[in-house]
């Protein structure tokens, strides 16, 4: 069973809805997931079924005479798992009597205010209650079973209860202190306090062994969240976490060390033509071609077809963990680099973060309007001369080209032209962000004078909401936009996991990670030469800020320099990756974990005492690509150094420990813009 919490966003939602079909084709029906039940998208997503279990049913019964409410059913998507989803505001008469519970066993706090925290408590009551309820019925005749592996020994029934992230970490104490009959496993996508701590002027990695963990959980307001993570994680049989780094994060700050790692996978699609998603690629770019000509309209002066490469980076809008300081640092950088180098190439650089609007701007909008009316005119008037020339024709007239357009057309056309004349630039965000003055993606924009004018060759637009194909500006659904882009750029300074990249990696399409992100180090251990493979890593451990920055121009720069053939064939060996992130490999981590959550739940049912989760076994990295040209990097014979070719390799050291330069000064002066400064360092 899975234990589930959150927004129907961002990455731990990816991984829920994404390991669905392999663990339902390892357990069928017997898998069933559990989450709190949201009136608003439930009926969409959810089809209600009366629970086939007779166990579950009778718990289920039970718990509605008390005047649980809950939707049980199966979930809409590929695997159609079960799905339970409780009510936790039919059990808010409950709140104060499970909260004073929750103090006298685990002696976990929790302040009045809090409503997440308030929701949480609820939803690990009602999960505690049902597990505590289907778990004393199982030894009778649950099928939720797993065999044990040694047939001599008596086949029990089994339940493994897997949580995933603090929001539905309540219940792990409860099923410790009640001695439920289930064995638990608790997932952690991140540590509460390692965000906190990241996203300010701290320096991180350095400093996670010395942190008064209570007493900078306190300061942050954030006790009492601390308090179940850190409950969770010691309660549970198995603890696991995404990526070593958050392995070792996790081991300083929540004061235990996971027993493994289970990385996030992604179902790969394969297509029945290998390079179908070069055509989807093509395809998706074209309209990103149509949004970007509105955009820039009465500006639009550039080789949209040949010289024009897309960036973006995407997720949730956190300013320093996510590297979008970084990012547009450099991208202030790059936009100097292609004017000095003279370069065709034009960068339209986009910024896909949620931050409080009051809707689209009206200069956006009109952007759009205008070209579509150009479009509709331009199609209208094409019909007519096409109907004119028809005529004419089949009178066998001599066709005249001058009179083909009318006055009419004419004076219509010049008025579509007049519109697109604008006294502004375009502008550098599509909506109007509540807190402008403050936002720190414009204040950094604007710093660096990326205002979109027509010397610029790097352009930007900062969309500050999540994609969706019902958008009147940019129609397109998340993946449509990542597909018809050339580049993502993630150069994340707090990143567990991070998805962006690897969904970039199977759709064939390169993008830019860092060395502190837990995808960034996992390609690094399994890929020699990642940048071949069209996967670019800034280091960020062993680099000063400075130094990162400039890497980073370096590699969107050199990204630039490429022909088209070179980023087709990047794209195909970009591609060619996606088995290593596919579930069906990364869920054998998975299958480990609940195999070593029975072992510890019943020894006795178990032989061998073989305990280990990350069994050492020999690691071989994929090769450099053969398809990449090789490295010039040696002197020629004039004893002058060659050229480094531009799809050569960096050596990236992976060491534990951190050591950047001066990190915090280094921040500070970032954030203020003293690049100055900086630089002096
Ligand atoms: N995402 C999305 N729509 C967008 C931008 C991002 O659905 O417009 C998703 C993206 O597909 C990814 C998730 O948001 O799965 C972000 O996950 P990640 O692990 O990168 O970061 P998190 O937000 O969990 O820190
Ligand atoms: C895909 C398509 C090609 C197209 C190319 C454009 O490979 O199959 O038809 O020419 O994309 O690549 P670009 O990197 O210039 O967007
Ligand atoms: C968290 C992390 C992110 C990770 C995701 C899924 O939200 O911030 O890096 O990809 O969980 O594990």
């Amino acid at each position: 069973m899975t234990s589930l919490a959150g927004r129907s966003f961002g990455g731990i939602y990816t991984v829920l809805k994404t390991k669905v079909p392999v663990t339902v084709h390892e357990y069928g029906d017997r898998y069933c997931l559990i989450g709190p039940l949201s009136y608003k998208t439930a009926p969409m997503e959810v089809e209600r079924l009366e629970p086939p279990n007779k166990e579950i049913r009778e718990t289920l019964e039970t718990m509605s005479n008390h005047g649980v409410k809950y939707l049980f059913g199966r979930w809409l998507i590929e695997g159609a798992p079960y799905v339970l989803l409780f009510d936790t505001g039919s059990v808010a008469n409950k709140l104060d009597e499970w909260k004073g519970d929750l103090w006298n066993v685990a002696g976990i706090p929790s302040p009045p205010s809090d409503t997440e925290t308030n929701e949480a408590i609820l939803f690990g009551y009602l999960v505690a209650w049902f597990l505590g309820d289907i778990a004393g019925k199982a030894s009778i005749s649950l099928t939720i079973t797993h065999s044990f592996n040694d047939p001599n020994h008596e086949t029990r029934p089994a339940i493994i209860a897997h949580f995933h992230e603090w929001l539905a970490g309540v219940a792990v104490p409860l099923c410790k202190k009640r001695r439920i009959d289930v064995t638990t496993i608790f997932t952690t996508h991140a540590t509460l306090l390692g965000r906190y701590l990241a996203a300010g002027s701290v320096d991180l990695y350095n400093s996670l062994r010395n942190f008064d963990v209570d007493h900078e959980a306190g300061k942050r307001g954030i006790y009492h969240r601390y308090c179940i993570e850190r409950a969770a994680a010691h309660c549970s049989d198995v603890f696991t976490t995404v990526s070593h780094i958050t392995a070792y994060e996790s081991e300083h700050l929540l004061k235990r060390k996971p027993d493994g790692v289970l990385p996030n996978g992604l179902n790969v699609v394969k297509f029945s033509a290998m390079h179908e998603f070069q055509n989807l690629h093509a395809i998706s770019k074209e309209k990103i071609n149509d949004f970007v000509r509105g955009h820039f309209y009465g500006h639009y002066d550039w080789d949209l077809e040949g010289n024009t490469l897309y960036f973006f980076i995407a997720g949730r809008y956190e300013f320093r963990n996510k590297g979008v300081d970084m990012f547009v640092e450099a991208l202030g950088r790059l936009n100097h680099r292609l004017q000095a180098a003279g370069s065709p190439v034009t960068v339209v650089a986009f910024i896909i973060m949620p931050a409080n609007t009051h809707s689209f701007t009206v200069e956006a909008l009109k952007g759009q309007a205008v070209t579509k009316q150009l479009k509709e005119t331009v199609s209208q008037i094409q019909d007519r001369i096409g109907k004119r020339i028809f005529e004419k024709a089949l009178r066998g007239h001599e066709i005249d080209v001058e009179s083909l357009l009318s006055d009419e057309d004419k004076v219509l056309l010049k008025r579509r032209v007049f519109a697109l004349k604008r006294s502004s630039l375009p502008p550098i965000v599509t909506h109007n962000i509540a807190a402008d003055a403050e936002d720190p993606v414009l204040g950094q924009l604007r710093r660096l004078q990326l205002f979109n004018n027509e010397h610029d060759r790097v352009k930007v637009i900062f969309h500050p909401e999540f994609l969706n194909a019902n958008n009147p500006l940019l129609s397109l659904d998340y993946e449509e936009f990542v597909r018809g882009c050339h580049l993502g750029v993630f150069p994340s300074y707090y990143e567990p996991w991070g998805y962006t990249p690897a969904e970039c990696t199977v759709m064939g399409v390169p993008s830019i990670t860092t060395n502190l992100s837990g995808f960034g180090c996992f390609m690094e251990e399994n890929i020699e030469n990642s940048e071949d493979y069209g996967i670019y890593i800034v280091d960020r451990r062993m680099k000063s800020i400075e130094e990162s920055i400039q890497q980073l121009a370096d590699q969107m720069f050199r990204f630039c320099s490429k022909t088209r053939r070179q980023r087709i064939n990047q794209r195909n060996r970009t591609e060619r990756l996606s088995d290593l992130l596919d579930w069906k490999r990364m869920g054998l981590e998975y299958i480990k974990a609940r195999q070593l959550a029975l072992r510890r739940a019943y020894p006795d049912s178990f032989d061998e005492d073989d305990e280990d989760l990350g069994a050492d076994h020999q690691h071989v990295k994929i090769p450099k690509p053969l398809s990449a040209p090789g490295s010039p990097r040696f002197r020629g014979a004039n004893g002058h150094e060659m050229p480094v070719d531009e799809d050569d390799e960096e050596e990236y050291p992976f060491p534990v420990i951190v050591r950047r330069k001066n990190s915090t000064r280094e921040e500070e002066l970032l954030q203020e813009g003293d690049i100055a400064s900086l630089n002096k360092l």
